[in-house]
């Protein structure tokens, strides 16, 4: 096995090509956003987590078996100690075409450009709300002009792309939509907006009476801008609209109102060191043992990782109306 060519081998039952690893370095953050997290929140000790070399092992597998994108997720990705030296370590690996991040933006003032050295190219950030005691309220804990002089560095730091991720809950946030792509427009970055997905126990809000369709959003904001469908993709779930005379594009990730899962293209690695083939079902593989049981083996890994596309579920099955199926929060897996 270890002399035979392993890229492309990545395919599952529905003839998805895996290419995309999304690779969560930690479950805890320092916000605790309403539609993420409860109120108090268990976060995993520290020896049941993956260390950094076996995240940069496991990912060096992927990138073997094909993979070309790994985005780095949390909790928050830069709480985690030592996260930059591991973005400099995957920034070398030999086959990996892009290497991104997904980050609440509260670290990123002190370390944007380090980042980016590292080679990380694009930075999606989370940003909700432009109003900061609303912005203390959504995240529970954060300082809203943190994350704005956080944005402000990662331009500065030349990324070639930088998207902001807002969660619109009804009664929350719904009426600042036109708000944030006027943001967005004047520092020329891209916007998604995301329905909220029923992943794990949220006190304060019930998911059901907060949802708000994304066909909604989009009306709202055409009664302002000029938006023209694009047919790219970055490789996700964002259906794309260029806001006319501007550097900015639209993205709506509808998980409920649009389902992409014939799409998929990702699997997911836990903090933990759980394989998870879909965000929204509970099909996993426990790499953490593989890892621990077969030190630097990367054959006994990369046939678990072959093996598990026989276990990738054909799709998710959200409902916010009932209670959530998947116990686990979105900050186990980073989105
Ligand atoms: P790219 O796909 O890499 O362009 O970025 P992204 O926008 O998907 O990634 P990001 O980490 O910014 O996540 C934004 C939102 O998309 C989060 O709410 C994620 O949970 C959601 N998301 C990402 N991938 C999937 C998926 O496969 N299924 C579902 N249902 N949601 C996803
Ligand atoms: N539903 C949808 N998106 C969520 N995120 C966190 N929790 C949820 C949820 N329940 C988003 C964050 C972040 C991205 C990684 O996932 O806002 O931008
Ligand atoms: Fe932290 Fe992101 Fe979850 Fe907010 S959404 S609590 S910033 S992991």
């Amino acid at each position: 096995m270890s002399n035979t060519p392993l890229s492309s081998v990545l395919i599952d039952r529905f003839a998805r090509k895996v290419n995309y690893l999304r690779v969560s370095i930690t479950d805890r953050c320092d916000f605790r956003c309403v539609y993420c997290m409860a109120e108090d929140m268990q976060f995993l000790p520290r020896q049941q987590i993956l260390s950094l070399e076996e995240i940069e092992f496991i990912c060096r597998a992927f990138v073997g078996l094909g993979v070309e994108k790994i985005r780095i997720t949390g909790g928050e990705p830069l709480v985690r100690k030592g996260a930059l030296g591991l973005l400099a370590n995957l920034g070398q690996l030999e086959g990996l075409q892009e290497l991104v991040m997904t980050t609440n933006g509260s670290q990123l003032a002190a370390t944007a450009d380090q980042i980016r050295a590292a080679g990380v190219k694009r930075l999606n950030i989370s940003l909700d709300t432009l109003n900061p005691d609303k912005f203390r309220e959504l995240t529970r804990t954060g300082d809203l002009q943190r994350v704005l002089d956080g944005i402000d560095a990662a331009k500065a730091a030349g990324f070639e792309r930088i998207k902001l991720n807002a969660v619109i809950l009804k009664g929350r946030n719904h009426l600042e939509v036109v708000d944030l792509v006027n943001f967005a427009v004047e520092k020329a970055l891209d916007i998604s907006f995301i329905e909220e997905m029923p992943l794990g126990e949220v006190n304060g809000h019930n998911r059901a009476e907060a949802f708000y369709p994304s066909q909604q959003i989009r009306a709202d904001l055409e009664a302002v801008f000029s938006l023209m469908p694009l047919r790219d993709s970055s490789g996700g779930p964002s259906e794309y609209w260029q806001v006319a005379a501007s550097h900015t594009r639209v993205g709506f990730i509808s998980p409920h109102s649009a389902n992409f899962c014939h799409l998929c293209n990702r699997v997911r690695l836990t903090a933990e060191g759980r394989l998870l083939l879909c965000l929204g079902n509970e099909h996993s593989v426990d790499l953490k043992a593989i890892v621990r049981s077969y030190p630097n083996d990367m054959t006994k890994l990369q046939q678990a990782i072959i093996a598990s596309m026989e276990i990738k579920p054909e799709r998710h099955f959200f409902d916010i109306n009932e209670q959530p199926v998947i116990l686990r929060h979105m900050s186990n897996t980073g989105g």
